[in-house]
């Protein structure tokens, strides 16, 4: 990455996904104005927009050129050579009603491929982070994902998409899962559901109907953590792509197999 100051760039991305991790929980028992983008289930409140905007403000002041792309307020400009991917606040409807999981999350691109994440959970002051190449880590210590070698051992999680027929989309896929895996849990956080397979707590997850700044980070911290995410047919995820199976690898090819059946 020539000229690129990386360890400038996790300082920053570190330092505004905690600046606005604590705006958030620092508002929590206060009233939020709330709103509905595509229906009735699709909310965005003014925390969003403010960790947004607190996230964007220290990018822009440290990196002018770089292009950003955040899920309240679109793309900024357009030189993709450095692109940053933005959810402000992942886990809105849960935050909306005072249920504690949802958490920031920040990725760095260069050249098209995801370089640094970092997915910080206020509520528990987790801090996962990875670095194309360098590992991942929960609080600054290195962070696997489980060693589970069966689906019928694993617990894993699942996210439904805010429109109606994307709910019912997943329910074919909810009932075999249901039948096949040890558990399965729906926590209202892509992201720290990816969080989750990465350090071990989750053996697998899957989800459709995705955004790219719910994954951007999180699948980097996976894929740094030793485990896999690909699409349901198993070719290579991009965060462009909107479903996604991520797992700790050993369960990886029976779980498809078993989703798809
Ligand atoms: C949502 C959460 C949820 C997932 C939805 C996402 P948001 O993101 O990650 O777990 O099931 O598909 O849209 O809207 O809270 O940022
Ligand atoms: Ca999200
Ligand atoms: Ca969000």
């Amino acid at each position: 990455m020539k000229g690129i100051d990386i360890e400038k760039i996790k300082r920053v991305a570190t330092e505004a996904a905690i600046e606005a991790g604590l705006y958030a929980i620092g508002r929590m028992n206060e009233p939020r104005e709330i709103s509905y983008k595509s229906g009735a289930n699709d909310l965005v409140t003014d925390v969003d927009k403010k960790c947004e905007s607190i996230i964007i403000e220290r990018i822009k002041n440290n990196f002018p050129s770089h292009s950003i792309l955040a899920e309240e307020s679109g793309e900024h400009d357009k030189d993709k050579e450095c692109f940053w991917v933005i959810d402000p606040l992942d886990g809105t409807t849960n935050y909306a009603h005072g249920f504690p999981v949802f958490c920031i999350s920040i990725a760095f691109m260069f050249e098209g491929e995801e370089k640094f994440g970092v997915v910080y959970d206020p509520n528990r002051d987790e801090f996962f982070t990875a670095e194309k190449g360098k590992g991942a880590f929960l609080n600054n210590r290195e962070i696997r994902v489980s060693k589970t070698k069966d689906v019928q051992s694993s617990l894993v999680a699942t996210g439904f998409a805010y429109n109606v027929e994307g709910k019912v989309a997943n329910l074919p896929y909810l009932t075999k899962v249901l039948q096949f895996s040890q558990a399965v849990r729906r926590a209202g956080s892509a992201a720290i559901d990816l969080c989750y397979v990465a350090c071990g707590r989750f053996d697998g997850f899957w989800e459709f109907k995705l955004k790219p700044w719910d994954t951007a980070a999180a699948q980097l911290i996976v894929k740094e953590a030793g485990g896999k995410v690909t699409l349901l047919d198993n070719t290579p995820f991009d965060i462009f792509t909107e479903e996604i199976v991520a797992t700790n690898g050993i369960i990886h090819e029976e779980f498809i197999n078993k989703l798809t059946c």
